[in-house]
């Protein structure tokens, strides 16, 4: 996995020095370096494109990274709202995505994002385009929020699926959200209300359709 990640990455990436301020950002600040490798936000940033995203909904932001690759993506007068947990990433989220350009077509939500996802239900707020990527043990919860306040054919991406390599390997010792994730693609590939296919990039994406 990691060879062919770097394979991957060393073909068909370019240097990103904005990216790259987003992630020397990070490390100023003392936080952990999580966000999504830059072939997973090429992938981020062509799904919005190619889907013509106008809608976009992140859950969790951290620094901005994926913030930045998603709103790449959108069309020109797409908007993103993202959901994070912590005051403080949201304003750097925010400062990385105003260096970006993209600092007045984003909202930020601060707190639980399964009380964020409720408020934007109550507001009758539909999104066409979602990225999950925050706490594990929430991705079944974040996801039946996210289909109820879908569009029709909208999609959603989750990262991490393939808990590092680890979902596919039965004789490895469960590692970090293994069975979490064995369990999580199963109700992707399962769920009457999507058409799922999971993508081997990074640490894994999910891509779903809301039927
Ligand atoms: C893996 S990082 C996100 C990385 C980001 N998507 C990127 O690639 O640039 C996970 C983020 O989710 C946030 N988070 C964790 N639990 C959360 C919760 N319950 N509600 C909202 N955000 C949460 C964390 O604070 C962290 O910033």
């Amino acid at each position: 996995m990691k060879k062919i990640n770097q394979y991957i990455e060393s073909v068909f990436t370019a240097p990103d020095p904005l990216l790259d301020d987003v992630l020397a950002s990070i490390e100023e600040n003392g936080m952990r370096q999580i966000s999504v490798p830059p072939a997973s936000g090429k992938l981020l940033t062509m799904l919005a494109s190619i889907s013509g995203a106008k809608r976009v909904l992140e859950i969790g932001a951290l620094g901005g990274y994926s913030g930045i690759c998603l709103a790449r993506g959108m069309a020109e007068d797409g908007t993103l709202t993202s959901l994070e947990l912590v005051d403080d990433y949201a304003q750097l989220a925010h400062r990385n995505l105003t260096e970006a350009g993209f600092g007045d077509r984003v909202t930020y939500m601060t707190g639980p994002a399964l009380d964020c996802l409720e408020q934007l239900a109550d507001r009758d707020e539909t999104f066409d385009f979602f990225f999950i990527d925050a706490d594990k043990e929430n991705y079944e919860n974040y996801l039946e929020a996210c289909i109820r306040i879908a569009e029709n054919g909208a999609l959603i991406v989750c990262d991490n699926v393939l808990a590092r390599g680890t979902v596919a390997h039965e004789t490895a010792e469960p590692a970090w959200h293994t069975e979490t994730m064995k369990t999580f693609n199963k109700i992707l590939a399962d769920h009457p209300k999507l058409e799922s296919l999971l993508i081997p990039i990074g640490d894994g994406l999910t891509v779903s359709i809301v039927k």
